[in-house]
């Protein structure tokens, strides 16, 4: 873990909503030279517990982001939110960029198609739905709670849809079954689940990381055709794969700022 350096403790905003948040909530939460707090959005009902003091809620796009990190003389805007979630991601370019604060994004590595797997990429979600058979298929939907609208394009399928928090689904998805529960899944149990609901096609964004990935080992293994939605895109910014390297990317900096004397 990181040693505190001396001088002022490191102010960290850190945004989360992810497994690598939490765990780095918890290594932060360790560490008498770090001053963190853990932002979420407040979409799912009973979030992990946190090791560090939380903050709920959006803050009124980039600008009221810039405000805050002002406000709060943050240092730091760690954003370990998850790859899908492009507006905050964009919004922590533009406030940091016009605050002149540092940002760090844990970006995990994408999935890559490995032999046996049976995929077709798509760039948006409406693609991978609407690119499904005219025929009625048995369709697991991973593609989280605000997807759901998009699976109206075509509601004669049978989904499974897995979401985290219970929800109502809209009246035209008539012939669909939601599931609620929250990962790390296990590929014999997500295999089970596609026998069955007698599964032909799962929906998938390309999260990434281990805590979702048995679907598609699922998949692999009972031949199931996989829509895989793209990451979307973001501007230029300093990113780190894991929670380690983020770790250790903090180290430096905390140690290069207190040798400035900052
Ligand atoms: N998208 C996914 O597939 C997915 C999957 C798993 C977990 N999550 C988590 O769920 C949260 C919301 O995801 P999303 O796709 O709705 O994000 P999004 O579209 O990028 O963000 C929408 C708005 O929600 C607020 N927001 C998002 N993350 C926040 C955070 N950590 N702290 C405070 N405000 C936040 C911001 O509001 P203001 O503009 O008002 O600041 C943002 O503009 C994120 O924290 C993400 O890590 C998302």
């Amino acid at each position: 873990m990181m040693t505190a350096a001396p001088g002022r403790r490191l102010r960290i905003l850190l945004l989360g909503g992810t497994t690598e948040a939490s765990a780095l909530a918890e290594r932060l939460a360790r560490d008498a030279g770090i001053a963190a707090t853990l932002s979420l959005a407040g979409r799912t009902a009973n979030p992990a517990a946190a090791a560090l003091s939380v903050r709920v809620g959006g803050f009124g796009g980039a600008e009221g982001l810039a405000d805050y990190l002002r406000r709060e003389n943050i240092d730091l805007l760690l954003d370990a939110t998850h790859p899908f979630a492009a507006r905050i991601s964009a919004n922590a370019i533009a406030a940091t960029t016009a605050s002149g604060i540092s940002l760090l994004a844990i970006e995990r590595p994408p999935w890559m198609r490995v032999p046996g797997d049976d995929w077709i990429e798509y760039d948006r979600v409406a693609e991978a739905v609407s690119a499904l058979p005219d025929e009625p298929q048995h369709v697991f939907s991973a593609l989280g709670r605000q997807a759901i609208d998009a699976l109206r394009i075509a509601p004669h399928h049978r989904y499974v849809i897995r979401v985290v928090d219970p929800l109502e689904l809209p009246k035209e998805l008539a012939h669909a079954s939601l599931i609620t529960a929250r990962g790390p899944f296990r590929t014999e149990d997500d295999a089970n689940l596609f026998e069955d609901h007698n599964i032909r096609y799962v929906l998938a964004k390309n999260a990434g990381g281990s805590a979702a990935y048995a679907k598609i080992e699922a998949a692999r293994r009972l031949g199931i055709k996989v829509h895989m939605v793209r990451r979307p895109a973001l501007p230029p910014r300093t990113t780190v794969p894991s929670v380690d390297d983020a770790l250790r990317w903090i180290a430096d900096y905390h140690r290069s700022r207190s040798d400035l004397g900052v």
